[in-house]
């Protein structure tokens, strides 16, 4: 279907700031999944920064199998195939959160925390999550697609996610123009992947760390063998993998293995 109106207003006014990132933007009233659009897209040829919209997902998935609740007219879910040189494949979640935090900011005003690796919070609860699945990444550049679900407002949730969830709408105490904020999302997302494909990663990183200060320092577990083990998550490397704190020492641990306490 063509871009809604409102959408297509907001993002035909952020285009130069935008460049290539958002130049296609595929929109569904619904699909299983924007990310199985961007990922057989990718895999067909599209050039990166083609961008894949939905008003509501049938399939809509986050990390670890979950399900990614995608009401219709309460969230932005949005897909974008991105390229970036190799050495800094491992950095794009924390970039595209990065983007995302100021995306939002310059859209609503609203202030978002960042949760190691991937997830967008306000006020305690979960606003946002980012799944990035790679197209190619042994070959250069690196091919990812980079799957972003944000709750702009409150949707008709399970009780589970109910209960962790939150909106940009309820947040603001107003309503929030989804244009607007996918417009100013790619805006940051661009200048982001560029600072990142520039090999800038410590500005990268630096912003990372302030955006994710209030949520780092807590503890974490991951499994190892039969065993759980526990430490403090105290910072990221250059990777972007976790620093964990221990009585044994300071580990690195990755996304794929670490939960929040
Ligand atoms: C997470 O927090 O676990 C990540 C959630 C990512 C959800 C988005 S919505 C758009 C895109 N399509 C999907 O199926 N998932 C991502």
């Amino acid at each position: 279907m063509p871009v809604p109106a409102d959408e297509a207003g907001a993002l035909a006014r952020t285009a130069d700031a935008r460049g290539a990132m958002g130049h296609r933007v595929v929109w569904y009233a619904t699909t299983s999944s924007t990310n199985d659009r961007a990922l057989d897209a990718a895999h067909a040829g599209a050039a990166p920064g083609t961008v894949f919209v939905a008003d509501t997902q049938t399939g809509g998935r986050g990390r670890r199998g979950r399900t990614w609740q995608s009401p219709p007219g309460a969230g932005l879910y949005v897909s974008v195939i991105v390229a970036v040189p190799r050495e800094v494949v491992t950095l794009l979640t924390l970039a595209a959160g990065v983007a995302m935090a100021e995306g939002i900011q310059a859209s609503t005003g609203l202030a978002v925390q960042l949760k190691w690796p991937n997830d967008l919070w306000m006020d305690g609860r979960k606003v946002g999550g980012i799944l990035a699945e790679s197209v190619q990444v042994g070959v250069e550049p690196a091919i990812v697609v980079l799957g972003v679900g944000v709750n702009l407002a409150h949707g008709a949730w399970p009780p589970e996610v109910a209960a962790l969830a939150t909106s940009l709408q309820h947040e603001a105490g107003r309503a929030v123009d989804r244009g607007l904020v996918l417009a100013e999302c790619l805006v940051a997302l661009r200048r982001c992947v560029d600072v990142l494909s520039a090999g800038d990663v410590s500005t990268v990183l630096d912003r990372w760390r302030t955006l994710a200060a209030t949520l780092l320092r807590r503890a974490v577990e991951w499994d190892e063998g039969a065993a759980v083990r526990t430490g403090t998550a105290v910072d990221v490397d250059d990777t972007g993998a976790l620093l964990v704190e221990t009585p044994e020492g300071r580990l690195c641990l990755n996304a794929g293995e670490v939960r929040w306490r």
